[in-house]
């Protein structure tokens, strides 16, 4: 399986446009160690050439163009990419929809019955695209069940629901339900081997470490470093664990999570703009060195 990060970033990418924090102010300046990442997304194919697009960032168009195996192929109209996988309904993992609105043929989207509620009222990128290339709505299932995805060959994906937060814009962003947020694991049929994708993750259930226990790889949230991240910089009082992100320092943190699971390749991504971990040559940095941790970056190409 080849696994491709798209952007690595949460909501906003590093630098986000209208921020100043330490982080984005230091990057602009060339005044870090680090890279720039755009929003959040993947790509997971079993032969290199039929790809399935997990979430659709704002930055998708540039996204792909830095992506050869994307780009079309046979005839006037293609793309590399055959199938589209959407984890919530937030803005930073859909609004690409609309920048795939030139498709020949509708979208193939996979998403939980939560998310098309979402995408069809508060934020209703379905319902407009209709009036474009159409979309073709899969329901996932939200307790481990396997799915197929007709025309890619040689993958079997898992899907559960977790616990996060839906975005302001759903009904029940204060009333959360199965399938605001879900888990994906990606198995390949010919070698076996696994991945856990789960780049919005706020508390890790049972059958969250179960699913972290049994892969080869792991792509979770790496979104922030402290619940306070915001408030230390300034920006609001939004907790990490308030937006449905679980901190990776602290009791109970990813770190600590990851340190009890000693087999997969640990890799965070999701990482917002004010996170420490952006700077290679932070402390915080060299912690996660320390305990195998990766932090993704875009362009990041993983064979498994
Ligand atoms: C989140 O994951 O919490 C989102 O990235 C927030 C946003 O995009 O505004
Ligand atoms: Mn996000
Ligand atoms: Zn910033």
């Amino acid at each position: 399986m080849k696994i491709r990060v798209l952007g690595a970033g949460a909501g906003g990418g590093f630098p986000q446009w209208n921020c100043n924090c330490h982080n984005c102010h230091r990057i602009r300046h060339g005044d870090m160690q680090g890279r720039s990442r755009t929003q959040s997304s993947i790509a997971v194919s079993a032969d290199g050439s039929r790809w399935v697009l997990f979430n659709a960032s704002p930055d998708i168009r540039s996204q792909l163009e830095a992506f050869p195996d994307a780009w079309p192929k046979t005839g006037v109209r293609d793309s590399g990419i055959k199938a589209i996988v959407l984890i919530d309904s937030q803005i930073d993992h859909t609004t690409g929809l609309l920048m795939l609105r030139e498709s020949t043929v509708p979208l193939e989207i996979y998403c939980s019955e939560m998310v098309r509620q979402d995408l069809t009222s508060g934020f209703p990128l379905f319902t407009m695209l209709q009036h474009y290339c159409g979309v073709n709505q899969h329901e996932l299932p939200l307790d481990g069940d396997a799915f197929t995805i007709p025309g890619i060959d040689g993958l079997r994906f898992y899907s559960h629901s977790l616990k996060s937060i839906a975005p302001p814009y759903s009904p029940r962003r204060h009333h959360p339900q199965d399938g605001d947020n879900i888990g994906v694991i990606v198995e390949d049929l010919s070698s076996g081997k696994r991945l856990y994708y789960a780049p919005g993750l706020g508390e890790i259930e049972p059958h969250v470490l179960a699913a972290m226990q049994s892969v080869d790889c792991l792509l979770v949230d790496g979104t922030f470093w402290v619940n306070d991240e915001m408030g230390r910089a300034g920006i609001c009082d939004k907790r990490a664990l308030d937006l449905g992100h679980l901190p990776q320092s602290g009791p109970g943190g990813m770190m600590e999570v990851l340190g009890t699971i000693p087999g997969p390749r640990k890799i965070l991504i999701h990482i917002n703009n004010t996170n420490p971990i952006l700077d290679d040559a932070s402390p915080e940095r060299q912690q996660l060195d320390t305990v195998g941790i990766e932090v993704a970056y875009d362009g990041l190409e993983i064979n498994l």
